[in-house]
């Protein structure tokens, strides 16, 4: 008997914390074998120690190790993983919506991107990390509220327009700005991932994330590591050295660039249908080329017709929304 033998029978049994197999969590940290003693050491990586959860398991591998396979001693120690309900740990497209400037529209791209992915029926969530300038309720339509918690002490998530969010501005009081540091801001980011009791089905978390290109990303490299990095960029030429300085900043993190999104491209002149690029022009194309990757669309300035800031499909930006959701959908 090897500790490979015990491992494959180990690892099919179900961590019920989590409802998924040693195997899938890697749950198993080791396997050691004393053979004077005729005794196995064991530790174990499960969802939630010191419950029915963990007594059940000891149980189960107390069987296979002792009774099947016939060894006289059994150490077991189990270890609690914070990790495994991690959302960073589930099959969710993470997309950071970043720019380096402030006003350029993330906020406002970051929400009707998710809206319009609702409206491909993909369960979305929104993580708003803009903790300087907190805008995502206000263009949600939201009234201020606490967060309140679920019986399993998680925070609980709101709901606007089909979208699953939390947001940093419902932890200050109305009206009221928090005064945060950069770890603060670590820990909100960590209370977001690991403590909100967000949907199991979730497919896409959106993270609009506050000026600047430095510390979000840098926490989101660990939270969730597989997120890619959406760049908004005016047209003008102020706007776009910064975004393609966000985007070189991502790679560095080895984040991935799903692509570029030019906001405020031009003006319909409702008189003659013409475009106008009263913004200049060249933006989007040029942040695109430097960072080798793709423009995905160019939103025109204007005013939805039906809410404050989200546009719908019988609207000209919501139909570029809807294509620009398209597009992510298919990045996959
Ligand atoms: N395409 C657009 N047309 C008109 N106004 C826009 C457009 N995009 C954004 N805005 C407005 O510009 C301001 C800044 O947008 P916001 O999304 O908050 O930017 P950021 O999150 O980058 O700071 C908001 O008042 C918003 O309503
Ligand atoms: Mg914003």
């Amino acid at each position: 008997m090897t500790t490979k033998d015990i491992r494959e029978r180990i690892e099919t049994l179900v961590d019920q914390g989590i409802g998924k197999t040693l195997k899938e969590t890697g749950g198993i940290k080791h396997i050691g074998i004393d053979p004077d003693k005729s005794l196995v050491i064991m530790i174990i990586e499960i969802a939630k120690t010191g419950g029915e959860e963990e007594k059940t398991m000891l149980r189960q591998i107390a069987k296979i190790v002792k009774i099947e396979m016939g060894f006289k001693g059994l150490k077991v120690q189990f270890e609690e993983t914070k990790k495994l309900e991690s959302l960073g740990n589930r099959k969710i497209k993470f997309i950071i919506v970043a720019s380096g400037k402030g006003g350029v529209g993330k906020s406002t791209v970051a929400c009707n991107l998710a809206y319009a992915l609702t409206r491909q029926n993909k369960k979305v969530g929104l993580i708003d990390a803009d903790i300087y300038g907190s805008s995502v309720p206000r263009i949600l339509e939201m009234k201020h509220e606490y967060p309140t918690a679920s019986e399993d002490q998680k925070i609980l998530p709101f709901h606007a327009f089909g979208i699953e969010l939390i947001s940093t501005d419902f932890f200050a009081g109305e009206g009221k700005p928090v005064i945060w540091r950069g770890a603060m801001l670590n820990s909100m980011m960590n209370h977001f991932f690991n403590d909100v009791k967000w949907s199991k089905d979730l497919e896409y978390m959106i993270i609009d994330s506050p000026p600047g290109t430095g510390d979000i990303m840098l926490d989101l490299k660990n939270l969730a590591p597989n997120a890619e990095v959406l760049i908004i960029t005016t047209p003008h030429p102020s706007a776009s050295d910064v975004a393609i300085k966000a985007g070189i900043a991502a790679r560095q993190l080895k984040h991935n660039i799903l692509g570029v999104v030019e906001n405020m491209s031009y003006f319909i002149n409702a008189v003659n249908r013409a475009k106008e690029f009263i913004f200049g022009s060249g933006g989007g194309i040029q942040v695109a080329q430097k960072l080798e990757a793709e423009l995905l669309a160019q939103i025109p300035i204007n005013q939805p017709k039906h809410h404050l800031s989200l546009f719908e499909s019988n609207e000209e930006a919501g139909q570029i929304y809807d294509d620009l959701a398209s597009l992510v959908i298919i990045s996959e």
